[in-house]
């Protein structure tokens, strides 16, 4: 990801984007796949693993604690350690920018009877860990941070015991790390989800052979469960990047694109809910079921219906598009406005989503109100060209990459390095698409 990382990159007005999209693996999925594969037993090979920076950091975390892993083209072979085959780190742990490597890996590590250190950038050390750190600590893993809250953590782990538990806030990452810690317990761990958040490690850990409850809104596992690699994974395009070709293909005058191979997890796309009922219909065919996750190809192009109404999203649907609300904003601007509620997760994600979303939209000339766990964007608007500030936000630069590229003149990120956070290729496959017929 470095390459880039830190350099500003000119983007100009496109009148076309004609093609097919190759999609990275999804991110959420790639990350579970390697840990998962790391502490079972036989040898996993995983296709499509994401080439994101997060998804290396996972990688690298494993490594680290002597999982053999090999990276090749065609994907990532990974030798189970085993529930009780890894080995302290001689290093201290880095997650860099990935909020899921720290906070999921923290569960297995709550497991082991050993001590470990894991820290990250500056964004992921401002962000909160409490919310894995108490439930941890009634488990009965010994866990040290900054304040209390903010990475470093160290963690020793061992003698677990399951626990029922209710996050304060709905997180697929806090459910996923006390899931992961509940393999390593006595007795049963109880995760009850106050709205329901993407469910991969459930579907995962199944194709690992464990078995997981899912009643109302109890997720439970069992500290007996042994993990067996099913041999083979292969990891869906991930939906949270096709979302930005989505809306591109959406926004520009004349556009035909096809995304291939998407995940289509209903825990992951509440974007197209949200576009759908306000009148926009995205074709979706092909579709499939990969490994236990629906999959398919999304088409939009010149009869693709765009939306009519306002986009809304608010309750139990926001969870489910929770990394798409800065493109949804831009959408919204673009045509009919956007009414964002119950999002104040994103004042701590890689930035204060809510706040950089709200200062460049207005930097490029569009009306925004900013609320304290949401925005309201009226439509109709037009994008100016401007300085666009990221603070090194992935989802932040590419949807205001989007922007750039229906706005009347150039704009300017500060940082384009940052999208190899998840979508390495992001500029490459806007040339690719560009490039396609006359401009
Ligand atoms: C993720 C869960 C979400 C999401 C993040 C990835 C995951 O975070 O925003 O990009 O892989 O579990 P929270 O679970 O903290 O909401």
């Amino acid at each position: 990801m470095a390459a880039e990382s830190g350099i500003a990159r000119r983007l100009e007005p496109v009148r076309r984007l004609r093609g097919k999209v190759s999609l990275p693996g999804d991110k959420s999925i790639s990350h579970r796949m390697a840990m998962l594969a790391a502490i079972a037993e036989g040898e996993t090979f995983i296709e499509g693993y994401s080439e994101s920076a997060d998804c290396g950091a996972t990688l690298d975390c494993l490594r680290r604690l002597g999982v053999r892993l090999q990276v090749t083209d065609s994907g990532v072979h990974i030798r189970g350690a085993g529930k009780t085959g890894l080995q302290p780190s001689p290093v201290m742990l880095d997650a860099a920018n990935s909020g899921t490597t720290i906070r999921v890996l923290a569960g297995i590590l709550a497991g082991q009877p050993f001590e470990t250190s894991i820290t990250g950038d500056a964004s992921l050390r401002r962000r909160p860990m409490r919310r894995i750190i108490e439930p941890l600590r009634q488990m009965g893993a010994s866990v040290s941070a900054t304040d209390d809250n903010l990475a470093p953590l160290t963690i020793r782990g061992g003698a677990l015991r399951g626990i029922t538990y209710e996050p304060p806030v709905a997180s697929a990452q806090v459910k996923s790390c006390l899931l992961l810690a509940g393999l390593f317990a006595e007795g049963e761990t109880t995760v009850l989800e106050p709205v329901p958040t993407r469910d991969h490690t459930e579907r995962l850990l199944r194709a690992f052979g464990v078995s997981v409850t899912c009643r109302g809104a109890a997720r439970t596992v069992s500290g007996h469960s042994r993990l067996q690699s099913p041999g083979r994974l292969r990891a869906p395009g991930d939906f949270s990047a096709a979302a930005f070709w989505l809306a591109a293909g959406l926004m520009v005058e004349s556009a035909e694109l096809v995304l291939e191979d998407v995940g289509l997890n209903p825990t992951r796309t509440g974007l197209l809910t949200v576009l759908r009922e306000a009148g926009c219909a995205i074709e979706v065919v092909n579709e499939r079921l990969v490994g236990g996750e629906p999959i398919g190809d999304l088409q939009v192009n010149a009869s693709t219906l765009r939306p009519s109404r306002p986009l809304r999203l608010a309750g139990a649907l926001t969870a489910n598009a929770i990394d798409e609300v800065p493109i949804l904003a831009v959408l919204g601007a673009a045509f009919h406005g956007a009414e964002v509620s119950d999002a104040g997760e994103l004042r701590v994600k890689e930035s204060d989503r809510l706040a950089l979303i709200v200062r460049n939209l207005r930097a490029m000339g569009v009306e925004v109100e900013e609320r304290a766990d949401g925005l309201t964007v009226p439509g109709g608007q037009r994008f100016r060209g401007a300085s666009i500030e990221t603070a090194g936000d992935h989802r932040i630069a590419m949807a205001f990459a989007v922007a750039a590229l229906v706005a009347d003149g150039p704009t300017t990120l500060d940082d384009a390095g940052c999208v190899g956070v998840s979508f390495p290729n992001f500029f490459t496959v806007l040339e690719q698409l560009r490039g396609q017929g006359p401009g």
